[in-house]
């Protein structure tokens, strides 16, 4: 159903199918241009799997986790004492879901703002100039796919989102379960499982290969494990999931290890799977408009145009890295394709983060991808252990690791775990975007304390050497 009359008889410039990070930011930006779009979105609220079921609800637990851990870790040492923290669970859950609610509705203020009619419903492709949501059809001149994704599932994992949930339902879990068994080591898996460690769950993680987060730098990869097994989390590494049986009680996690070839079981309460997600395409009416997909995901060009002209489609639908942040670069990409302008998303330079404590952010090449294409290259390290500000804030743990040629002192990667990892990332993601090298970095004044003085210190270290270390 349209709002406000919106739909009918109208002919659009965009029709986008799909309001997530990429729909939504790409339906903004075309009203900025001046085209006149809609976006469909079926549901009913905006915002996609980012700001409904993923990474606003997940940083709303994952603080108010953190905050808990703080007290009862933290508080003493610095002279402050209270009652014995407790945690009210429903209680924690109906602030996540204000979260998402003041969240999703400031996208609904953006869309009238920037005049972009917001159809409630699925949309399904009946032609190239053609959405047919519900009973109605919306004629448009171009269709911006930005339908998102799903978790995969597993064979013999059935999932119910109870017991068996997926990152939907552990942020929906009732109460801490007294054992949760997670299944993959990738970004879900962990900021979830950190978060009801933090809570009192006992955890443990089953993963396939024998590193965590695949893909990050290997020296991030140890260290950030090492924190996590401290943490309380147990890892059961190079195993393969194969079926997780319900029992009235309990559930019973079966697995194979690579080392021994043995099988294995666990007990849990809960399962949270988390081993990838894939593009979710379906009732889109992609076959019958004759869109090509490769792998499941929608093949587009270099400008996020699919095979059938006025059809484009951008984030989790196509290839790259699921992330929101990525998914929105595209969108507005896209919106100025449309409108006859450039489109530009430099994927060379696309940070990544897990939000777990510490964070872990990553942008550039990774020292074995360095290592891998011949190419000579230096290592800027500096841990947060001699940083002020961190060691006052009881947040010492990790290091700052950048990478810059070693001929030219060009920045190529930069690799942070610690605290605000997540957000000192990005002066990295400037510096490489104008080209800097370490020295830039180095020689720019950075205020004192704050933890991006390690920032600093690390590119200086690339140089003559930090100062603290
Ligand atoms: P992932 O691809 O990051 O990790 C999945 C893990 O499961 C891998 O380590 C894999 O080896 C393991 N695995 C696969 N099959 C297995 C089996 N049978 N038994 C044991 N282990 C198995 O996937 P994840 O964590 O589900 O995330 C999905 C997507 O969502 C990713 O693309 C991620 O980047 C994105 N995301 C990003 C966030 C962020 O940027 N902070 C937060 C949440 C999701």
């Amino acid at each position: 159903m349209a709002e406000d009359g919106a739909g009918n008889g109208t002919e659009y410039d965009v029709v986008v199918i799909g309001g997530g990070p990429g729909g939504y930011v790409c339906a903004i930006r075309c009203g900025q241009l001046g085209l006149k779009v809609a976006c469909v979105e079926g549901r009913g609220a905006l915002g996609g799997t980012c700001l409904n079921v993923g990474c606003i609800p997940s940083k709303a637990l994952l603080h108010a986790s953190e905050l808990v851990h703080e007290a009862e870790g933290n508080f003493a040492k610095m002279g402050i004492t209270a009652k014995e923290v407790s945690v009210d669970v429903p209680k924690m859950l109906e602030y996540k879901d204000g979260v998402i609610t003041a969240n999703t509705q400031g996208i609904e203020f953006l869309f009238k703002k920037n005049k972009v009619d917001y159809v409630k419903g699925w949309g399904e492709i009946a032609s190239a100039t053609e959405v047919k949501v519900g009973d109605q059809t919306l004629k448009t001149k171009n269709i911006v796919i930005a339908t998102g994704s799903e978790p995969a599932s597993l064979p013999g994992v059935e999932v119910d989102e109870e017991r068996v949930v997926t990152s939907t339902g552990a942020l929906e879990l009732k109460s801490v379960p007294k054992k949760l068994v997670v299944i993959g080591a990738g970004v879900i898996g962990l900021e979830l499982g950190s978060v009801w460690a933090r809570l009192g769950a006992e955890v443990s993680v089953i993963e396939f290969l024998d590193v965590i987060t695949p893909g990050q730098d290997g020296e991030v990869q140890k260290h950030f494990q090492r924190i996590l097994k401290k943490q309380g989390i147990d890892f059961v590494m190079g195993a393969a999931v194969q079926k997780v049986e319900k029992l009235k009680t309990k559930l019973k996690v079966h697995y194979q290890t690579r080392k021994d070839e043995k099988d294995h079981e666990m007990d849990a309460d809960v399962v949270l799977l988390a081993t990838g997600r894939r593009p979710y395409t379906e009732g889109l009416g992609l076959d019958a408009v004759g869109v090509e997909t490769e792998k499941g995901m929608v093949k587009t060009d270099d400008h996020w145009r699919t095979n059938v002209a006025g059809i484009w489609a951008i984030g989790d639908v196509i290839a790259g890295p699921m992330l929101a942040h990525k998914a929105e670069d595209e969108g507005m990409a896209v919106a100025n394709e449309i409108a006859g302008q450039h489109g530009h998303v430099n994927y060379g330079v696309i940070p990544g983060v897990i939000y777990t404590a510490p964070e872990v952010a990553s942008v550039g090449q990774t020292e074995d991808e360095l290592k891998e294409a011949g190419r000579k290259y230096k290592i800027g390290k500096f841990p947060f252990m001699a940083n002020g500000r961190a060691k006052a804030n009881f947040a010492s743990e990790g290091f700052v690791k950048l990478l810059a040629d070693a001929e030219t002192d060009r920045i190529l990667g930069c690799h942070v775990i610690g605290p605000a990892a997540g957000d000192l990332i990005h002066e990295v993601c400037v510096a490489m975007e104008f080209g800097a090298s370490a020295e830039d970095l180095a020689m720019t004044c950075h205020a004192h304390p704050t933890f991006s003085e390690a920032m600093r210190e690390a590119a200086l270290a690339c140089g003559d050497g930090a100062i603290h270390a």
